[in-house]
């Protein structure tokens, strides 16, 4: 039985840890999830767990940290905000680019789950971007989780996660059949990286010209909301965008991006001219 001042010294050390903030209401949660690895490494009270994490905080933190997240996700989800991605989002940047013949694209999935985001993003692009023109995409995908990016890295889906989520053009184009499952095609996988990569703690990324975030931020307090929307302001390029999940929104937050809205799908966009809103 998690007591309250347990439970307290786990929420703080999660919350300095990885921004995911516990409300009260989480107390069960946290608790059925902490029994089942303290069962497994025979360790029968939440206190003496606790400081076995903290004197193994490269380790167990880890361990700790990956069964609490929630991972889940779904290939293109969203959809009214993919399509603001592949029919204004890439055509601008790609109209941007061209005539400083810098045909580059950084686009970063923080918080990717288990991989089905940044490969719907780089199918995506893969559809819209010209590739006979000599461009180079790179899709990073990165999460605190290590069991989602391994099956991220895997790359490999059952038929119930791809079929309904992914079009008939895409499921014939870019995944192809491994037993039961569907397996990612190695033209798209070529453009994903993934990495660890914690967005408390982790210094981000830079030259971004899109960064998806989405489904990340609700589990975090309005304090580290703001601290990471001004990490990704420094990590985007000028003119680059921000995508947050369609519960999620910078409303009231002074964060120098531009509220983008269009079809019922919203972007935050980063001024392309230093003083330009
Ligand atoms: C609900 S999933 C969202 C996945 C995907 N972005 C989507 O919208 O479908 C949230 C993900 O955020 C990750 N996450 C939570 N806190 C994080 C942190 N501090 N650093 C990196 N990833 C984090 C979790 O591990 C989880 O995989």
């Amino acid at each position: 039985m998690l007591t309250n001042d347990e439970f307290g010294l786990f929420r703080n050390l999660i919350y300095a840890e990885s921004g995911i903030y516990l409300k009260d209401t989480r107390k069960d949660y946290l608790e059925n999830r902490l029994v089942k690895r303290m069962r497994d490494i025979g360790i029968a009270s939440p206190y003496w767990y606790y400081k076995y994490v903290i004197q193994r905080k490269k380790t167990e933190l880890l361990i700790l940290l990956d069964l609490l997240t929630v991972n889940e996700t779904s290939f293109f989800r969203n959809k009214p905000q993919m399509d603001l991605f592949v029919k204004v989002i890439l055509p601008e940047l790609v109209r941007r680019k061209r005539p400083d013949g810098q045909k580059k694209l950084m686009i970063w999935s923080a918080g990717c789950s288990t991989g089905e985001e940044p490969y719907s993003i780089a199918m995506a692009v893969l559809e819209t971007v010209p590739w006979n023109a000599g461009w180079e995409v790179r899709v990073f995908g990165s999460d605190l989780s290590l069991s989602a990016l391994e099956v991220a890295a895997k790359g490999e889906y059952s038929g119930e996660k791809i079929i309904g989520a992914a079009d008939e053009h895409y499921l014939e184009r870019y995944f192809e059949k491994k037993g039961d499952k569907y397996r990612v095609k190695d033209v798209v996988r070529k453009m994903v990286v993934f990495d660890l990569h914690n967005l408390k703690t982790d210094v981000g990324l830079r030259n971004l010209d899109v960064i998806f975030c989405r489904n990340v931020m609700i589990y975090f307090d309005a304090e580290e909301q703001r601290r990471l929307v001004r990490k990704f302001y420094e990590s985007l390029e000028p003119g680059g965008y921000l995508l947050l999940g369609h519960a999620e929104s910078l409303h009231g937050m002074n964060t120098g991006l531009r509220f983008v809205y269009s079809k019922n799908a919203t972007a935050y966009k980063k001024a392309e001219k230093a003083g330009e809103r």
